[in-house]
């Protein structure tokens, strides 16, 4: 299948682009490169005849016409997002522009496209979201996100998040594009950019400085290891039903303390200190505004109809992922000086 994946230099969009090239795919990355890109992600794809890179904003409906018509993919998975919620709460701006206002250009490009060519019916429309749109959890945890949780999000990454899932729905019953969608829990994994709480913590605990833990760190959140996101993707693209959503999780509820402890015992064992341990590091600091206190996900509708499960336990892809990170300075370095990173952004002091 040809497939346009745009957001394909960034964390989870690269290890999509991987997989699908791995796969057999042909892959048309489409990606601005702003700073949470980085094209090295998608380098064990990048020398494959199946791949091929466009460098485009989503925000240019020009630029998406033109990749459409060259390119003729048979479905888009649509990674391209500003994705960050504390960058989300110092300026909001671009994430109306790319998240709401860029889907719906490439909603409309996609329409064009698929209208010019007759409607076929195989054609994807994938929008890959986030269970953050459903809002925040009770501790209770046999109360889970369901794709029928009514949306109430909350933060600007969440909200714009959240309108794009409706342009998309809206897309479909209006005018008939073929659409799937997708709302999964917490990424981690490789590549993973320097400025969420896993890396941070990893970088952070072996250059000996503070580990950042937002309020009492009860925050929970259900950990999926990108790898098996990725497959989840593509297990939807090829068997879900059009028009419908489907919930991708885990089933791996931690809270942020209860990972970061996780995180420095697997250092401790890795790469032990000279003296004490990393949990020794651990500094709390004040909390996100507006912070959600618990996301959990259902992931029932995905598993028994589409068969679909994670491979990786959190205990592995965790280990896995210190091990990447301990052995990948010369990826993670250079993007330590970007901007913004390393800094302690979404107080809310930094607002437009
Ligand atoms: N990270 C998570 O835990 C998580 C969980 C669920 C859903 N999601 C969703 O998955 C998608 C990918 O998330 P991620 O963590 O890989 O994000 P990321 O920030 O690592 O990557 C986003 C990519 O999109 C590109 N991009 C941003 N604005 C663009 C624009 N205007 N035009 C073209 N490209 C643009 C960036 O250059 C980057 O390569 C997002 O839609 C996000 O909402 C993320």
């Amino acid at each position: 299948m040809k497939l346009l994946i745009t957001g394909g230099a960034g964390f989870i969009g690269s290890a999509l682009v991987r997989l699908a090239v791995a796969r057999g795919h042909a892959v048309v990355n489409l990606d601005a490169l702003t700073y949470a890109a980085c094209e090295e992600n998608v380098a064990p794809a990048a020398d494959s005849p199946l791949y091929t890179f466009e460098r485009a904003d989503i925000r240019d409906r020009a630029a998406l016409d033109r990749i459409f018509a060259e390119r003729a993919p048979e479905a888009v998975l649509h990674l391209a997002a500003e994705s960050h919620v504390d960058r989300s709460i110092d300026g909001p701006g671009d994430f109306v522009e790319t998240n709401i206002t860029g889907t719906y250009n490439l909603l409309e490009a996609a329409r064009a496209y698929w209208e010019g060519r007759g409607r076929p019916e195989g054609f994807r429309f994938h929008h890959v979201s986030t269970d953050e749109v459903f809002g925040s959890l009770p501790a209770d945890r046999t109360i889970k996100f369901t794709e029928d949780t009514p949306y109430d999000p909350r933060s600007p990454y969440s909200a714009s998040k959240a309108a794009s899932d409706h342009l998309v729905r809206a897309w479909h019953k209006t005018y008939g594009l073929p659409v799937l969608l997708t709302n999964c829990s917490n990424n981690y994994g490789p590549y993973h950019f320097p400025e969420k709480l896993i890396p941070v913590v990893i970088l952070n605990a072996r250059a000996g400085r503070a580990l950042p833990i937002y309020g009492t760190g009860e925050n929970v959140r259900d950990w999926l290891y990108v790898e098996d996101h990725a497959d989840a993707l593509l297990t939807v693209l090829e068997k879900g039903r059009v028009g419908r959503s489907y919930n991708i999780g885990g089933e791996n509820e931690r809270s942020n303390l209860e990972l970061v402890r996780t995180l420095c015992a697997i250092l401790d064992e890795l790469c032990p200190k000279e003296s004490g341990f990393y949990a020794q590091q651990i500094a709390f600091v004040a909390d996100r505004p507006g912070h959600d206190a618990r996301y959990a996900i259902d992931p029932t509708r995905i598993r028994e109809e589409l068969g679909w499960r994670p491979s990786v336990t959190v205990e592995e892809g965790l280990r896995r992922t210190v091990a990447w990170y301990l052995a990948n300075e010369a990826w993670w370095r250079p993007l330590q000086s970007r901007a913004g990173v390393g800094q302690r952004l979404g107080t809310g002091a930094a607002a437009e």
